[in-house]
């Protein structure tokens, strides 16, 4: 009989890190390790480290030093660090701590179950952090019995190349390297005959898909000759076409990679969803180019103005940096403005946060934390009482809901999310199936969800 040993992973970070997870987790799995929820337990634990912001690297250190205790008593037991922390301290994280015996870069956790099985059996401390431009992502068949059953995440490019001076991304993530088209749809086929109804096709910059590999055979450096090449309008074209989904979400999108053709996406596939994350970072045309996003204010509510144009219902998000270096108050009511202006459904906001090797970590003009802080307190309040008015103002209709399952906090209740991916808790006296779609009628906002009734079968 073969032994079993205990796997535990802890995620840190974005959804391109909770599917690496669960790739690392399926590898694990298919060598003969088990996954507990209790570290204690573990003969191997991962933590998957985000570096986008210093508070999210420094969770990810003390996470690490409070499993030392456990190595002292287990001293089988293997440590590893993955993410963008573990690819940007590389080598010096194993000098620096002793009972880390992993570190392991993005582009590496292929290699995973490899290296730990190096470790246990003969000590072997590795950092793989190898970063390559002409890295191919390799195809990867999801687990079905694993994570939500009706809606998934499928990674489509890994890395970005705009190098916007606050972030760390391009120096832990490496070059845009896109998955072969064929890849991604027999991963969305793969999901879809197994139940999966709802995909969000992930990437740092997924307007850029594709980019990499075209020109193949002249100069495109990630397509062989023979290989498929298309674009991201056309690959979102092909995953619509295929029976099942229902549901078709990607993120994140730069807005200068906006193209006419994705718009026109928005209003000639159904099941693309109503919603749409365009993060803007600032509405001061200075700061923007500080931060190299190579548009202005107005390049950005042109974007906006067409979007709403195919898709009038569409739901626009947003991810906004205050106190970025240099930034005045005036600066900073050109983002207020902005913010009023476009009335985001959500946003996530930030105080910036000097990064290793991101330029602006050196810029001069730093902005003093309680000036950041504020500045966060004024936005996020307007932010919170837009999307209070958006969902106030959706009371009295009926809107297509996708059951998640059971509400968290009222058991008698259902859950689910509207296309614009609003969470909606409802009373329905039939019995739902995750993945399952009907229409709730809403009949009140809450601070951030909507409560409904289920309209009759
Ligand atoms: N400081 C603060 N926020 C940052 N982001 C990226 N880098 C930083 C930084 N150094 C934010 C951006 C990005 C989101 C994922 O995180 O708004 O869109
Ligand atoms: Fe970072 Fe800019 Fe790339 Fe987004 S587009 S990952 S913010 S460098």
């Amino acid at each position: 009989m073969t032994e079993t040993r205990n796997f535990y992973i802890e995620t840190f970070g974005c959804q391109m890190n909770e599917r690496d997870s669960e790739i690392m987790a399926q590898l694990l799995g298919q060598s003969a390790y088990v996954e507990t929820s209790r570290p204690e337990d573990a003969d191997c634990i991962v933590i998957n480290t985000c570096s986008i912001r210093g508070k999210a690297a420094q969770k990810a250190y003390s996470l690490l030093g409070g499993y030392r205790k456990l190595k002292e008593r287990r001293p089988s037991l293997v440590i590893a660090m993955a993410g963008c922390v573990a690819q940007q301290d590389g080598e010096s994280l194993l000098k620096k701590m002793p009972y880390l015996d992993l570190v392991i870069g993005p582009q590496n956790i292929y290699r995973l179950p490899e290296l730990v099985d190096a470790a246990r059996r003969r000590s072997v401390r590795t950092a793989a952090t190898g970063l390559a431009d002409d890295f191919v992502i390799p195809p990867f068949l999801p687990e079905i019995n694993k994570g939500s059953a009706h809606k998934r995440f499928v990674t489509i490019m890994q890395g970005c190349n705009n190098f916007c001076t606050y972030c760390v991304v391009p120096h832990t993530r490496g070059r845009e390297v896109s998955r072969r088209p064929e890849d991604i749809i027999a991963e969305v086929r793969h999901l879809a005959d197994h139940g999966v109804r709802e995909v969000t096709l992930l990437g740092q910059n997924v307007n850029s898909y594709g980019r990499d590999r075209q020109a193949a055979g002249t100069g495109g450096i990630n397509a062989g000759e023979n290989d498929r090449v298309m674009d991201f309008p056309a690959l979102l074209r092909e995953i619509a076409a295929l029976e099942g989904i229902r549901r078709l979400r990607f993120t994140t999108s730069h807005p200068k990679d906006l193209s006419p053709e994705l718009i026109r996406c928005f209003a000639e596939i159904d099941k693309l969803c109503p919603h749409f994350h365009l993060p803007v970072q600032s509405g001061s045309d200075r700061i923007l180019a500080r931060m190299n996003r190579k548009y202005t204010r107005a390049d950005y509510l042109a974007r906006v103005a067409e979007l709403r144009r195919a898709r009038p219902d569409i739901a626009i998000s947003t991810d906004i940096i205050v106190g970025f270096p240099g930034e005045t108050e005036e600066d900073f009511a050109a983002t207020m403005e902005l913010v009023n202006y476009v009335r985001y459904s959500s946003a996530f906001s930030f105080k910036f946060s000097g990064r290793p090797n991101a330029a602006a970590a050196d810029f001069p003009d730093q902005v003093p934390e309680e000036v950041k802080s504020e500045r966060l307190a004024r936005l996020q309040a307007q932010l919170e009482e837009i999307s209070g008015e958006i969902s106030a103002a959706m009371v009295g209709h009926a809107v297509e809901v996708m059951v998640e399952g059971r509400s968290k906090n009222d058991a008698e209740q259902w859950s689910g999310r509207t296309p614009c991916n609003r969470i909606v808790n409802f009373v329905c006296d039939r019995q739902l199936i995750p993945g399952q779609v009907l229409q709730v009628h809403l009949e009140e906002a809450c601070r951030h969800s909507l409560r409904g009734r289920a309209g009759a079968a």
